[in-house]
């Protein structure tokens, strides 16, 4: 396999997962990359690797360019092994070969490959030569583990982003430039949305430190290397990890016997007629993934639930329990909705779990049994007045 031309002396090297599907429970509809770097410099260069289960990929990309013995360097910017997984192969051929990476880095390559390796620990600010060019180092914790750092190469003003900037989304195409714009923003915000969420303060301080830097190029760890749409992924990201919302809702629930499904549709009416973009899932057929990009820049998240024997649907519990582990902040406001037959506990369940996430509950709406015409009535009634009152 060849490896792809970035810039003079300067290659892709990774590896494309065309058949991966489920990413730790993140649905990748469209596979991912491992993206590594390999630089041509008087020390031979890799920035990262890819997972284990594509080493031979990776070796074979290299090896058409320079023998992977060769290699002097090694970047770890994230232990995570879908990135840290092919560095052992490298170090199998060259023993004393230098692996730089931060102290977090180190603890944690051991604990995972437990090699009694030749580390060189950085910390922000330090800078590193390989020849003609260097790197400049800006740790970037819990952007997506304690390790996570990014490098920004001056002379060439490469930023390599790792996870930050990422996408699952494998394609033939590595530049934003060869594939469909819409395709890549869409898979940039479904990273953001169900893996970097949690850290948006820490994206927030990351931003801002690498505003400092020029630059021509964003070579992530996953996807596509952004070269033509730098400034709108940045925007985008300072979007997403400042939790700006828009005139949105995302109404999300399972049903039993379509009681739930039609006061879902009722609160549908409600936003139709004050002109929201509206996202109406049933979570029997949308993946939680999914629904979570959707919830990434809406105003209200609006959650139902049937009662099936005393508890929430597990399609709605699965939800929740996944939306409050990413904890997207800001004011957003809620309601819980639901049927039930004679125990109508899974509603006061979603409200419980909506203010968990430390949204705003604007209203609870239960029903027993089969709602009439009037009932969805009143409850598009009700829920027009919670949106004029809080606009
Ligand atoms: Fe793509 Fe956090 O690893």
């Amino acid at each position: 396999m060849k490896a792809t031309h970035i810039k003079e002396g300067i290659y892709w090297v990774g590896a494309i997962d065309l058949s991966v599907r489920n990413f730790h429970g993140y649905l990748t509809q469209r596979g991912t990359t491992y993206n590594a770097y390999l630089i041509i410099d008087e020390k031979i260069t890799l920035v990262d690797s890819v997972k284990d289960t594509h080493t031979d990929e990776m070796m074979s990309r290299i090896s058409s360019i320079v023998d992977p013995a060769k290699i002097d360097v090694i970047i770890c910017n994230h232990v995570e092994p879908d990135h840290s997984g092919a560095i052992s192969a490298i170090v199998e051929k060259n023993p004393n070969v230098t692996i730089i990476t931060c102290a977090s880095g180190k603890k944690g390559l051991e604990q995972h490959y437990y090699g009694n390796w030749n580390y060189h620990i950085i910390k922000t600010g330090d800078t590193y030569s390989i020849g003609k060019r260097s790197f400049e180092f800006l740790l970037t914790p819990m952007v997506h583990w304690p390790d996570n750092m990014i490098c920004y190469m001056p002379e060439e003003k490469i930023l390599f982003s790792n996870d930050s900037f990422g996408q699952h989304y494998a394609t033939s195409g590595r530049f934003d430039d060869e594939v469909s714009h819409d395709e890549a923003l869409y898979e940039a915000k479904k990273y953001f949305a169900n893996i970097v969420l949690p850290y948006s303060t820490q994206v927030i301080k990351e931003l801002e430190a690498a505003s400092k830097f020029e630059i021509e190029l964003i070579c992530t760890s996953h996807g596509v290397i952004w070269r033509k749409y730098i400034a709108e992924i940045i925007q985008e990201y300072n979007k997403w990890a400042r939790n700006v919302t828009k005139k949105k809702v995302v109404i999300a629930y399972d049903t039993m016997w379509k009681s739930t499904e039609k006061m879902a549709y009722a609160i549908y009416e409600a936003f139709e007629q004050e002109g929201y973009e509206i996202a109406l899932r049933n979570l029997q057929v949308n993946h939680e993934s999914d629904v979570m990009t959707d919830v990434i820049d809406a105003e209200y998240i609006c959650v139902g639930s049937p009662t099936l024997n005393s508890e929430m649907m597990t399609n709605v519990v699965g939800f929740l329990t996944y939306m409050r582990g990413l904890a997207p902040k800001g004011g957003r406001k809620a309601m819980a909705f639901g049927s039930y037959g004679w125990n109508g506990k899974s509603i006061p369940g979603v409200e419980q779990f909506l203010k968990d996430c430390n949204y705003d509950v604007k209203a609870v709406f239960t029903h027993q049994y089969r709602p009439t015409k009037e009932d969805l009535q009143q409850i598009t009634v009700r829920t027009l007045k919670i949106i004029k009152q809080n606009n």
